[in-house]
């Protein structure tokens, strides 16, 4: 048995579906609280479809959690939990701090005990590019260069989130993988995110707002090639930090140029200043997973915006509807 948590949100539908699709057994878990709820429902038909064993759970209740685990009644061990569920968003989470460290860090430890005590082989935990901050050098992030002075309360909740399972992984025979994942992108992404508010701004017309002056980078990653490195990395033995980034930073400006070319229509920029918890450039180092996991992402961003853009005009209707609410 397989859990996957969060498996409603953007990065764990994308993983239960190829997990799936592998004719894999999945126990997905997510309590449905995202700002796109419309989003949230459509992820999850298309994986009850394929089968998926759902529970609409929150994580940070343990109680619950545990009944509504035990009353599956599955026999035997788990053999990884992905644990994707968590908030998301650096600058939301100078809003509501406290939500953050509830749900990112007491969230963990729920399903860290869950995983050891279901004899669970392996866990793997999604971090972030965000625990780097804001580097002097503009040089690609190493794993064991992390600030110690984390940026915003959502950095904060994954490097302690890090660290915890780290403990665990010393004190069971869990196995435990942290992956730090860097702007993660492609269809059925999250509305909170740039991309694909840039592509539903493009086609409609609509203004879009730049923070800072546009030159900030990102390393935008495919999330097809993030979904191949979580299933690698949860071979590994004892306790490692993976960055999983296309290792190609970037700008804002040049996604804004490159879905001008795809879409053919001029971008209308509005320029915001700059937030201070933003950071001015993530660029991640690869080399390791590159080593131990045998992981190469192969989404060029031409390619992976192509896809996301396609996916925006098959399914419009509907995902408009969101942005209109949200706007
Ligand atoms: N998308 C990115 O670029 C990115 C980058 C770095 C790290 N991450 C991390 O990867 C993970 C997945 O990100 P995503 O983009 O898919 O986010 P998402 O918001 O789309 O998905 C998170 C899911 O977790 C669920 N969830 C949140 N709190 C929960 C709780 N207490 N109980 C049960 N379910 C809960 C939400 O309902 C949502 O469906 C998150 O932990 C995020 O911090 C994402």
């Amino acid at each position: 048995m397989i859990i996957v948590t969060g498996c409603s949100g953007f990065i764990g539908f994308h993983l239960s579906n190829e997990l799936l699709n592998n004719n894999l057994s999945v126990l997905g878990i997510d309590n449905m609280i995202s700002s796109g709820n419309v989003l949230q429902n459509w992820r999850l038909e298309q994986l009850k479809a394929k089968g998926i064993n759902f529970l609409d759970v929150d994580i940070t209740n343990k109680a619950e959690l545990n009944k509504k685990i035990k009353e599956t009644n599955f026999s035997g061990v788990i053999s990884t939990v992905y644990h994707l569920a968590g908030l998301a968003g650096v600058r939301q989470s100078v809003l509501e701090p406290k939500n953050y460290y509830k749900n990112n860090i007491m969230g963990t430890i729920n399903m860290l005990n869950i995983a050891t005590e279901f004899s669970g082989e392996s866990f793997v935990l999604a971090s972030s590019s965000s625990v780097y901050g804001s580097q002097k050098k503009r040089i690609p992030f190493v794993e064991n260069e992390t600030s110690e002075i984390p940026q915003s309360p959502y950095a904060f909740s994954k490097l302690f989130a890090e660290k915890i399972s780290r403990d665990y992984s010393n004190i069971s025979s869990l196995n435990v993988s942290s992956l730090r994942f860097f702007t993660v992108y492609g269809p059925a992404g999250r509305v909170d995110m740039s991309i694909l508010k840039f592509i539903h701004n493009i086609i409609n017309d609509y203004p879009i707002n730049v923070f800072g002056n546009g030159f900030q980078e990102r390393d935008f990653t495919y999330v097809k090639d993030i979904c191949d490195g979580i299933i690698k990395s949860s071979q590994i033995d004892g306790f490692e930090i993976f960055n999983l980034g296309s290792s190609k930073p970037y700008s804002v400006i040049k996604v804004l140029s490159t879905l001008k070319e795809i879409i053919n229509k001029e971008p209308k920029i509005e320029y915001l200043p700059k937030h201070f918890a933003d950071v001015d450039y993530t660029w991640a180092n690869i080399d390791k997973a590159k080593s131990l996991l045998k992981w190469h992402p192969s989404t060029s961003l031409k390619d992976g915006l192509e896809k996301t853009v396609n996916w925006y005009k098959n399914n419009k209707n509907w995902i408009s509807s969101i942005f209109e609410k949200i706007n």
